[in-house]
This record gives structure tokens, sequence and C-alpha cells, in this order.
């Protein structure tokens, strides 16, 4: 107070006055910030920004002046967006004449159409709505025919998106590839259908035996041989093998063991000279 007594002039008072101006708040930008980065003094200014999906109407910034904020605060509006793309048999809703910030709309599509896409879109920041449209796409899938093999079980036709079956082979076939076919957008068997090929057996080698009779190579499903010990050995197991439909020999390769006679023992008498145990053929 006492420095206040002492100055001449009252202009150079109100420029003391007008520097120490304190602006104070500003007020309140709904859906905006309003940045004061340094102190609400004279001569600062503040700057108002909008959150996500809101733009600023005004002026983006304001500065504080003798007489208190010389501007207007600025107001942020909610973005808006044009209602999204018609699509050909599908609809969407809501319907609107616009759409806010963040606002979704549902599509889908007429019977027996299957939606490709996105079934949601929503109005984003560039005013329009993301992602692009989805289509709607008539599926159906062929009678999933494959040669040596048939519908086991599943769906039956017609063939709509997600439709499922399960094939199998006929016996003496194998399948190569997935049994479980499903419909795809595409109208496609997914993933793809299965091959069945042949049952094929090896050739029903053994050690120190032959095929004697039976089949000829290629051996398939049902194909039977007879084998036999080359001299001097005795089959362990069964002489005569089919092809099964596994591709394997039933009831499984025997086994060509060496002849082996039992120790020779004769009453009151012993071996005097010749070969000793294991006594081969
Ligand atoms: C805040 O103060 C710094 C230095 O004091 C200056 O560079 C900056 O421009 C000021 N910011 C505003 C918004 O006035
Ligand atoms: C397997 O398919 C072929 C070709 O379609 C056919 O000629 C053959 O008779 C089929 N085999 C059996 C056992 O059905
Ligand atoms: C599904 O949509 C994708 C992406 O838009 C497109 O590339 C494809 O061709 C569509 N498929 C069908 C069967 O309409």
């Amino acid at each position: 107070m006492g420095v206040m007594a002492f100055l001449p002039l009252s202009c150079l008072g109100l420029l003391i006055a007008s520097q120490g101006k304190n602006c104070g708040s500003a007020g309140v930008v709904d859906n905006g910030q309003i940045d004061y980065s340094n102190e609400t003094l004279f001569g600062e200014k503040a700057v108002i920004t909008c959150n996500e999906g809101y733009i600023l109407v005004g002026q983006r910034e304001i500065n504080c002046g003798d007489q208190g904020w010389m501007d207007s605060l600025p107001v942020c509006e909610v973005l808006k967006c044009d209602p999204p793309a018609d699509i050909t048999d599908g609809k969407f809703s809501p319907h609107k004449e616009s759409y806010e910030y963040l606002e979704v709309v549902q599509y889908s599509c007429v019977n027996d159409y299957t939606l490709n896409g996105s079934k949601s879109l929503s109005c984003s920041t560039d005013g329009k709505f993301t992602p692009d449209p989805p289509t709607c796409t008539r599926v159906e899938c062929t009678d999933p025919k494959i040669e040596n093999g048939t519908w086991k079980e599943g769906a039956r036709p017609p063939y709509r998106y997600k439709s499922a079956v399960t094939l199998q082979c006929n016996s003496g076939y194998i399948m190569k590839g997935a049994s479980i076919q499903t419909c795809d957008i595409n109208s496609l068997w997914s993933p793809g259908l299965p091959q069945c090929t042949p049952v094929k057996c090896t050739d029903p080698k053994i050690k120190n035996g032959d095929r004697k009779e039976g089949s000829q190579p290629p051996y398939r499903y049902s194909s039977t041989v007879t084998l036999e010990c080359h001299s001097g050995y005795i089959m362990k197991g069964a002489s005569t093998q089919k092809c099964d439909i596994y591709g394997l020999w039933s009831p499984g390769l025997p086994e060509c063991k060496p002849v082996e006679c039992k120790d020779l023992r004769i009453e009151n008498g012993d071996w005097v000279e010749g070969s000793r145990p294991p006594y081969r053929y």
C-alpha cells in the first residue's frame, strides 16, 4: 500500500495492474481440454483441443488480456458420418440421416445369402464408416463326390455356407486328405476333397523263405499269397497271408526258424562222434 501511494502516474499504475492480471480459469469446454501451458497471466494464451471424435468450432487459442480472457471459447462438436453404403442382397440398420462418432450399424443378408466381411461398421474419426461394408454371396457347394468313396454322414444338399460332411473310402481304399469337409464362402469344399487310393501291401518278404503261390504284385486289398520256408527251416506262423484294408499282411508274416533236432539220447548208450548240439538240418 505504501509503494502505490508514491506512484505519481495513473497510467503506470494501470500497466502494473495489467501485467499482474491473472485471467484465471477460462471455463469448461465440453468434450475438450484447455491447456494453459504456463500461467493464466496477462499476455499468455491457452490452447483448446477436442477429444477424439470431436471437431473444434471457433478459435483454437484464447489470449489473456487486461479485461480477462479476450476471446470466446470454441466448442467441440461431435463428428458426424454420412450413412454407409447400401449393399445388394442385404441391408443395414439402424437407418438414419447421419450418425455420430462411434455409432455402429449392423449388416445382414437376405435368406440363403452369406455375409462376407465385417457385420458391423462404426463411424470413425475420418467421418466415414469403417471397415468397408460386407458383401452378400450365395454360397452353394457341389456334391462332394470322390472316386472309390462316399458320403458317410453330415449335411445334405443344398450345401450352404459351413455345411459339413464326413466322407469315407470304399473298403480296400485308404483316404489321403481330410474326411471332414466344410463348404466355404467361395462355395468350395474346405480343406479340399480327399482322395481314395487303393490299399497297397508291400512285398511279403521273409527271411529264409519265399513266396510260393498266390496273387501277383502289386498287392491290393484282399490279395492272397502263400509263403514257404527254405529247406532246413521251419515256419512259425501262418503260411497264407491276406492283404487287409489297412495295407498290412494278415494275420502277420510268419518266421522261418532253423530246424533243430533234440539232443539224441539212448538208454545204456552214448554219443561217439559227429555233430554237436544245436543239431541243424
Ligand atoms: C510458456 O513459456 C515458455 C517459456 O517461458 C514459452 O516458450 C512458451 O511459448 C509459453 N507457452 C505458451 C502457451 O504461452
Ligand atoms: C474305383 O474307381 C474307379 C474309377 O472310377 C472305378 O473304375 C473302379 O471300379 C472303382 N473301384 C471300386 C472297387 O469301386
Ligand atoms: C469376400 O470378400 C473379400 C474381400 O472383400 C473378397 O475378396 C472376396 O472375393 C469375397 N468372396 C466372395 C465369395 O464374395
